[in-house]
């Protein structure tokens, strides 16, 4: 329930009912909440929007409407401030029990969304260039499934490329690796040796291209190796707590799509031959940055980075017809994405909007890529255990015994949380020693508030104490806290529609500090509390719980049993 749109929407209606300001009101009247609470929970400027058509003065047009204001259902009551904005305060009771309300909310169309992230590339450790595309991806295919839409999200591998033809050379020469570690240390030396020997280059080169036209050597070589990089790409995204993707089907399983988008591209004339290669321009004249053609096909006929993710498009858009294809990638992959996506365009494989969302870097205290104490690029298992260690440190420092498993939650909060309440375009600078505070908008915050608010959901069960709603007395704490619950739905909504996660994060922090305040001033089971404030207040306690339970999940979060 998105309470701003039910008020806007009822307010809306009353107005409509009087007699000449039918037709002057806007599309839809504003709701917002006003900076000092004192004066109601909610304001809306419609007076002042109705003053021109109406050719009055907003504050004659406000005392005008009000009383009509008043009469909806849910609405305590409604005051004139200042030159005309009117205040409007709930009723206790519709913010205790709102479903006694029977509101009829008009539920928004479910989409279908592809969404493209993690997008992992075999033979590469999982590194903190991929946590936020992990973790935002992850927790937006979450909202959008919370909100009744159909996602499928889509692990586009990276394993046909350049990396391949390397490692299999590698494999060639040194064998197959023996243990897990050294899954991902081949392609880097591989890697490392092409920089230096041009031959080596050269033979990496052309196993690529004898994978990519089905040579049984290189495949055996590939299915070998490709399940068992995979399968430690698995494990730390179970370590991370994502949910499994859809569909794995990267630059190799797309190619079988190629040969139809060649000939979509063929019939537009869109492929021009460049210097043995072929190449797709997508300039526009009103380009002011320069403006490279897509490289559609290599001038020794290898697939490209841009073909798969034209073979993707053509596949995504003629299976599951999406709404919307949606991309997290680091933002230094803008161009490719708009190059991309102007080919798609042109080629008419647009019937999906195709929209990319870029992130910033996370970088150290000195504003550059973050690295290790030894200068290293992080692994994400690198990462969790820098916080896991910090989070155990803090633990010993404070005299807590925390069992392994607790650790490991709160590390997971703590990386992810502090990731989600970044908005994603910026950069941001990476503390293990700040994300792990207890205190301040960290994941270990969020995490103490919900344990300590089920450890009174569970005493209270054991005590035999009822929750009863009553809208008798409401404290000041308990109505912010409530107003602050009902707003959950329309942060979600935001999230969803602006790509943003980090609403829900910060959203979440606002919730956590309002139910430590509501706890601090209005205690449940202490025993001098009267029965019936007990019952109304576990009520609260319990919506509140609810809602903080359903954000935590849609970030992925682990809770503890006791921290
Ligand atoms: N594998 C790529 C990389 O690690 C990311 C792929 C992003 N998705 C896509 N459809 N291009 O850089």
């Amino acid at each position: 329930m998105n309470v701003y749109k039910i008020i806007s929407d009822n307010v809306k209606s009353k107005l409509m009912e009087i007699d000449g300001v039918a037709d002057c009101l806007p599309k839809e009247v504003a709701i917002e909440t006003p900076k000092i609470r004192d004066f109601g929970d909610f304001s809306t400027n419609v007076a002042m929007i109705l003053a021109r058509p109406l050719k009055k003065a907003p504050r004659d047009i406000a005392e005008m409407i009000l009383p009509k204001i008043c009469e909806i259902s849910f609405i305590e009551n409604a005051t004139i401030a200042g030159p005309g904005f009117i205040n409007i305060t709930l009723k206790n009771d519709f913010l205790v029990t709102p479903e006694k309300y029977n509101i009829v909310v008009q539920k928004s169309e479910p989409l279908v969304i592809d969404m493209d992230y993690g997008s992992y590339n075999i033979g590469k450790a999982l590194h903190i260039g991929h946590l936020r595309t992990t973790v935002v991806g992850d927790t937006f295919n979450r909202i959008a499934r919370a909100l009744g839409h159909k996602t499928k999200s889509y692990n586009h591998m990276g394993d046909w490329g350049r990396p391949m033809g390397l490692i299999i050379a590698w494999i060639l020469e040194y064998g197959m690796p023996k243990n897990a570690d050294d899954i991902n240390v081949i392609y880097p030396a591989s890697a490392a040796r092409a920089k230096e020997d041009k031959d080596w280059l050269e033979r990496a080169q052309k196993l690529r291209d004898e994978l990519q036209s089905g040579n049984p050597e290189c495949l055996k070589i590939y299915n070998e190796f490709a399940p068992m990089s995979l399968a430690q790409i698995s494990d730390i995204l179970v370590r991370l707590n994502i949910l499994p993707f859809d569909e794995n089907k990267g630059e190799r399983l797309v190619a079988e799509y190629v040969p139809a988008v060649q000939k979509i591209l063929e019939e537009k004339n869109l492929i021009v031959h460049d210097d043995g290669a072929d190449v797709i321009p997508v300039k526009l004249d009103t380009d002011t940055a320069p403006m490279p053609p897509v490289m559609w096909r290599s001038s020794t006929g290898a697939q490209t980075y841009a073909a798969a993710d034209l073979a993707a498009i053509y596949y995504r858009t003629t299976t599951d017809n999406p709404n919307d294809i949606v991309y997290f990638t680091d933002s230094r992959q803008n161009l490719h994405f708009t190059q991309v996506f102007r080919a798609a365009k042109m080629a008419g494989m647009d019937s999906a909007n195709l929209q990319h969302i870029g992130f910033g870097t996370i970088t150290g205290a000195d504003g550059k890529p973050f690295k290790t104490r030894d200068g290293d690029v992080p692994s994400l298992g690198q990462m969790m255990d820098m916080v896991a260690d910090s989070v155990r440190a803090r633990a010993t420092e404070s005299g807590k015994e925390l069992s392994d498993e607790t650790v490991e939650m709160i590390a997971l909060a703590a990386l992810k949380f502090n990731d989600l309440m970044h908005d994603v375009k910026s950069d941001y600078v990476f503390d293990v020693d700040s994300v792990t505070q207890f205190e301040g908008r960290t994941g270990p915050y969020i995490l103490y508030t919900t344990v300590r608010l089920n450890a009174v959901a569970k005493k209270a069960a054991d005590m035999g104490v009822a929750a009863m709603a009553d809208a008798g007395t409401l404290q000041a704490e308990e109505r912010n806290l409530l107003l602050r619950v009902m707003d959950f739905e329309r942060v979600l909504e935001n999230a969803f529609a602006r790509r943003a996660t980090d609403l829900l994060a910060n959203f979440t922090y606002d919730l956590a500090q309002d139910i430590n305040t509501f706890y601090h001033h209005c205690p449940i089971l202490r025993d001098d509390v009267p029965a019936d404030v007990r019952g109304a207040r576990l009520y609260i306690a319990n919506v509140a719980r609810e809602t903080l339970l359903r954000a935590i999940d849609l970030m992925g979060l682990r809770v503890p049993e006791s921290m």
